[in-house]
């Protein structure tokens, strides 16, 4: 079963444990749309042939959805009661922490159950790195990468928003890869001020052309918080539903008077085709979950340490990792 948004590897994490599965006689059983499935039992048989081919397919052939149990009236009864009647001997569940934490109140219930966890976001505790998440880097790395080209053909200053709700990996792993000229992620909160700073900087440095990487998780200039005029009217707050990228491109050209742009990646770095990582992550995920379950090792995830994949508590999988301070002061070098 997944659960939450998909992400690149989906298939291969399925495919992996078909293939561990078919080589010790087990019967899988597909869960289909995430929680939802299980609190409707709706199911498919799954054989290892019907997946053989889908290592590199991006999205997952299960679906998903972000149908959460524990909202329901006596959803996770109403899914424990049909794991049993199912005749599930181990439920995998294959998510970040929302879907973990559904699977650890689960475990806590006596139901068996393997995590393994994913997200483009990698804000997992308990994992190195969440599955999808360098693909969602490739694929933003590529995009900023053309955003400095156009860039500088036209002297103009870029705004790139990236995907991730609460913490900034994917602006930061992304932004270095392309080189970028700032990265603004919610754990280290930069402000407008300084990103029209830098790019006053490098103008009189002769770089006529700034790409800015912003987090959709950054919190800028809410109402109530931003510059007034003689009136009192609020001039640069973010408009109700405007994006990051938007609201920094409109700020950034009003203040420098540079041509400024904005561009919203959103799910196109989700969606793609998983890359060689998490490929072969997901691949050896899939199986060992299998073989997790058939050591009796339950209410544990297998995540990955270096390059090796581990077992640890599913609890640890719903807590949140953030960008820590010393990978920021490293890579914060770079953005100049
Ligand atoms: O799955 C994580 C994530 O991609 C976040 O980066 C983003 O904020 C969110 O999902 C988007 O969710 P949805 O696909 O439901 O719009």
């Amino acid at each position: 079963m997944n659960g939450g948004g998909d992400c690149a590897g989906l298939n291969a994490v399925t495919r992996g444990v078909l293939r561990a599965a078919e080589v010790r006689g087990d019967e899988v059983v597909g869960i289909r749309r995430g929680w939802a499935g299980l609190l409707e039992k709706d199911t498919v048989t799954l054989k290892y042939d019907d997946f053989e081919r889908l290592v590199g397919e991006g999205g997952t052939e299960l679906e998903t959805s972000r149908t959460n149990p524990l909202k329901r009236d006596k959803g996770l009864d109403t899914v424990a009661r049909n794991m049993n009647s199912l005749g599930l001997d181990v439920l995998i569940a294959v998510g970040g922490d929302d879907t973990l934490g559904v699977a650890r109140e689960l475990s806590a219930m006596g139901q068996k159950v393997i995590g393994v966890p994913k997200t483009i976001d990698n804000d997992l505790a308990g994992t190195d790195y969440s599955f999808g998440f360098f693909t969602a880097v490739d694929e933003a790395m590529k995009m900023i990468e053309s955003l400095q080209t156009t860039g500088r053909s036209h002297s103009r200053i870029m705004v790139v928003e990236v995907m991730g709700r609460d913490a900034g990996w994917i602006s930061l792993y992304a932004g270095t890869a392309a080189g970028a000229n700032m990265v603004l992620i919610p754990e280290f909160n930069g402000t407008v001020d300084d990103a029209v700073k830098l790019v006053n900087e490098r103008r009189s440095r002769g770089k006529k052309s700034t790409v800015i990487v912003v987090a959709e998780g950054v919190n800028l200039v809410p109402r109530g918080k931003a510059e007034k005029d003689e009136f009192g009217h609020e001039l640069f707050a973010k408009a109700p539903g405007e994006s990051n990228a938007s609201y920094l491109a409109r700020y950034i050209e009003e203040k420098t008077g540079y041509e400024t742009r904005s561009t919203v990646l959103g799910h196109t770095i989700r969606g793609t085709r998983p890359n060689s990582y998490d490929r072969v992550m997901t691949s050896r995920l899939g199986i060992r979950a299998v073989e997790a379950a058939h050591a009796g090792k339950f209410g544990v995830m297998v995540a990955i340490s270096g390059a090796s994949v581990v077992e640890v508590p599913l609890a640890e999988g719903t807590k949140k990792k953030y960008v820590d301070g010393s990978t920021w002061k490293e890579l914060n070098q770079f953005f100049v």
